[in-house]
């Protein structure tokens, strides 16, 4: 990204702010540019009303989604236990394409008997599915572009919303969002399924228990080859993935890394990120197999690999990284320390610090004492659900189930959802904030509250929660 489109994008962010774009006529130091953005992003808007959110119990959540594509798909099917033991209907589908909606409707035929609408041909369609008087959630599953739009209208028509990820990737769009959900007092949940993960739910639970002492750093990552994928001609709708590389540059897929990181880390709930800088590496390996597959895409902004630093208030740090263009083996990395423990995935590995010892340790834990903890602190949702669980293994081996499953029981118990609507924004609006800092020589950027003050108030993560 270049220097105009960096003020373009700071532009954007001022502009929503109600301030006036100063941001375009700034000088040409770097910091200059810098401590004006930075001045305009933290006049944060937010006043925290929804941070608890309860809402009236709904003991059946009659469900309407928008986007049938792969995700819709696999969402679609995580919905059978729930539909079976009616805490949940669904009541509309929406997609472009009829042939995407057949397919989904002859399956949601096997595990519901009341038939479904179907709303198709028009970009503007899915808005009826939100009208309908007969919606409580609106589940969002379509390409990027669409999330901030379908949302915000969600609520307006006064239905509480799950989206998938990332929930914005303008700064615009997230105090849209903010503002539409303070003002409607509805849910408005990123769906951010890998906090509800086995390994990561297990390392929240120890985070809980106290085996990790004080967490000092952490790291997360969304590094999955998508080469095949986005350049595909069918894979994703209209090719919509490969066209965000070819006009951005930063980390566009943040809270797979994010999500349990922040519940690791207490984010919002009594620490929140202050500053970031962020880099990306040079563009190659996407180029190299578009050449070689003969697409039309060229010209790619994206690096290959982008490596975002993050500092929290309580100065903690978290490296954030995203590659979808390398061939290589998938990771989120999932690492964590502390003052006693250290956890790194891919594979799973825990080293325990025992100064005690006469010798200080360097290995991981051996099998059998992995074991041990692994039984230990298991999660117990984990083990309460493992029948759904292993029923659901298409759905990312359950942890898109567990998401689901706690998303609909709490809305039939009218709690506050597990990931509320700062936590989606927060972890959303680093891609955007990473786009400046590599635009602006990886310059450091303050991260707004969203919040409204809140995450100063400690509390645990609502998904230690049983409900
Ligand atoms: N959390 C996860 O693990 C996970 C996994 C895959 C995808 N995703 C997310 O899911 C979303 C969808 O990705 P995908 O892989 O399913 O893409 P996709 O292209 O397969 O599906 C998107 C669908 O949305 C439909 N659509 C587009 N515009 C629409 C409109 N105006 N009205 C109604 N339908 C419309 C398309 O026809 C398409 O079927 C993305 O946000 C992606 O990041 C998340």
């Amino acid at each position: 990204m270049n220097r105009k489109s960096f003020l373009n994008l700071s532009a954007r962010a001022g502009l929503f702010l109600g301030l006036s774009p100063i941001i375009t006529s700034c000088k040409d130091s770097n910091v200059a540019d810098k401590d004006e953005v930075n001045e305009l992003l933290l006049k944060s808007k937010a006043t925290g009303s929804v941070v608890n959110l309860k809402t009236e119990p709904i003991s059946k959540v009659r469900v309407g989604m928008i986007g049938m594509g792969n995700r819709g798909s696999v969402l679609i099917q995580m919905f059978e236990y729930l539909i079976k033991n009616d805490f949940a209907e669904i009541v509309a589908l929406s997609d472009l394409k009829e042939d995407k909606l057949q397919k989904n409707n002859a399956y949601l035929k096997t595990i519901q008997t009341k038939e479904a609408k179907l709303y198709f041909g028009g970009e503007d369609e899915w808005k009826k599915v939100a009208e309908r008087d007969d919606i409580d959630l609106l589940i969002i599953a379509t390409p990027w572009k669409w999330h901030a739009e379908m949302a915000i209208y969600g609520m307006e028509q006064g239905k509480h919303v799950a989206c998938e990820v990332p929930i914005a990737y303008t700064l615009e769009d997230c105090w849209k969002l903010i503002e539409t959900a303070e003002r409607t007092q509805k849910h408005c949940m990123t769906m951010e399924n890998c906090c509800f993960n086995g390994e990561e739910l297990w390392v929240l639970n120890m985070v809980d228990k106290g085996v990790f002492g004080d967490l000092n750093h952490a790291e997360g990552a969304y590094i999955h080859d998508l080469r095949k994928h986005m350049l595909d001609d069918v894979y994703y709708e209209d090719q919509w993935r490969i066209k965000h590389h070819q006009e951005r540059n930063g980390n566009f897929y943040t809270t797979h890394g994010l999500g349990p990181i922040s519940f690791y880390m207490d984010i919002g709930r009594g620490d929140n990120y202050d500053h970031l800088v962020s880099m990306s590496s040079r563009e190659q390996s996407l180029s190299k197999a578009a050449k070689a597959h003969n697409s039309k895409f060229t010209n790619f902004a994206c690096g290959d690999m982008n490596t975002t630093l993050i500092r929290t208030k309580k100065g903690k740090s978290i490296m954030l990284q995203f590659d979808v263009h390398t061939g290589r083996p998938y990771s989120r990395l999932n690492t964590l320390t502390g003052t006693k423990a250290v956890h790194q995935g891919y594979p799973s590995r825990l080293f325990i610090d025992e100064p005690e010892l006469k010798y200080w340790g360097h290995n991981w834990l051996k099998e059998e004492e992995y074991k041990n903890y692994r039984e230990k602190y298991d999660h117990p949702l984990w083990n309460k659900l493992k029948t759904q669980i292993d029923a659901n293994a298409v759905g990312h081996g359950g942890m898109d189930f567990v998401m689901i499953y706690r998303l609909i029981r709490c809305l039939n118990k009218g709690v506050p959802l597990d990931i509320n609507l700062y936590d989606g924004i927060l972890w959303s609006a680093i891609t955007p904030l990473s786009e400046m800092s590599v635009a602006n020589e990886s310059a450091s950027t303050k991260v707004p509250d969203f919040t409204g003050g809140t995450w100063k108030t400690p509390r645990k993560a609502e998904v230690l929660r049983d409900i």
